[in-house]
């Protein structure tokens, strides 16, 4: 008997970001000093984000961006690794600084957050490891780094690898950019508005299917649900989210991206994909945590 096919390869580009979350009773008008009521670092950034739900969901989990030459380098990275992700794509640039954010949470969940988008990380994507793309089920990727993703939606479009880009909040020029170089385009309600300002929905994703050979065009609108749209369609086509008690929204689509990749992977119909991409969404934004797969499947079938 022929041994088991291992599960499929996902590769995600993008950020990684240390975020120092700190719990507090109130968030207070400055001048302030406050206690935290709790402190933890985590990884997260959309791709970290993205990364972590492929392998929760049973992918072999692929990260390539970078970090700075700093003390949270390592930690990064060992947050990564710990869930199973591979982190031999993730350079640790000279004299560079990683991504930081701090994340305030109040006592009624609401958040205040400074980011910092990491600095000198540098731009040329010569070094990323593109030969290793042989073999891989899908590419996701967030617009973060456009040079990388350029690079690596080349490569991955020559090997008929499927890509997914996360249309996050952005500048039009690099939206318009990325698009037509992916297949599958999810954008976020205020991303779909920065690729085509002043659109409504569907005319926005009619124009990014225009734009190059896309095959999917999505908007993710939270609670709301998915509007989805592919070439052979006459008119968008909704997936309903699951409803869900939301405790925290922070990092759902990040998961839905991931999730959809590794469904993509898995060869799943789009409407399978992106099916099983909202009930993973939905249990990030109910737990706040990054679901593993026997929990979507439950969700799926209803339990
Ligand atoms: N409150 C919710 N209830 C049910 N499903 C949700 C909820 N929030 C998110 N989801 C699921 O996750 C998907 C992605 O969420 P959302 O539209 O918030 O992404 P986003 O705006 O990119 O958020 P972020 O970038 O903060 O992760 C939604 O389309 C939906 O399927
Ligand atoms: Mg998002």
């Amino acid at each position: 008997m022929a041994a088991p096919l291992p599960p499929p390869r996902v590769v995600c580009l993008g950020n990684v970001v240390a975020d120092h979350v700190f719990r507090v009773m109130d968030i207070p008008q400055p001048p302030a000093k406050i206690a935290a009521r709790s402190y933890v670092l985590n990884a997260g950034g959309m791709a970290a984000n993205e990364v972590i739900s492929v392998t929760r969901l049973g992918g072999r989990a692929h990260f390539w961006g970078r970090v700075g030459d700093d003390l949270k380098a390592p930690l990064l990275a060992a947050a990564l690794e710990a869930d199973g992700v591979k982190t031999a794509g993730l350079k640790r640039v000279g004299g560079g600084r990683s991504p930081v954010s701090a994340v305030l949470v109040d006592r009624h969940g609401e958040r205040t957050i400074t980011g910092f988008r990491g600095a000198d990380l540098g731009i040329d994507p010569g070094w990323l490891p593109l030969e290793t793309l042989v073999g891989a089920g899908a590419l996701c990727c967030d617009p973060r780094w456009p040079e990388g993703v350029a690079a690596a939606a080349a490569e991955a479009r020559r090997l008929g690898i499927p890509v997914v880009l996360d249309g996050e909040k952005s500048e039009t020029r690099l939206l318009v950019d990325l698009v037509p170089r992916v297949d599958h385009a999810i954008f976020s309600v205020t991303g779909l508005q920065n690729f085509a300002p002043g659109c409504a929905p569907e005319e926005g994703l009619r124009r990014a299917l225009a734009s190059g050979p896309v095959k999917l065009a999505a908007v993710t609108r939270v609670e709301k649900g998915t509007l989805w749209l592919a070439p052979s369609m006459a008119a968008p086509q909704e997936i309903p989210a699951f409803p869900v008690e939301a405790t925290n929204t922070t990092g759902a689509g990040d998961v839905f991206h991931g999730s959809c990749a590794l469904a993509m992977a898995e060869r799943m119909p789009i409407e399978a994909a992106l099916r099983f991409a909202s009930a993973a969404g939905a249990l990030r934004a109910r737990d706040g945590t990054t679901p593993y797969r026997a929990m979507v499947e439950a969700m799926l079938a209803g339990k």
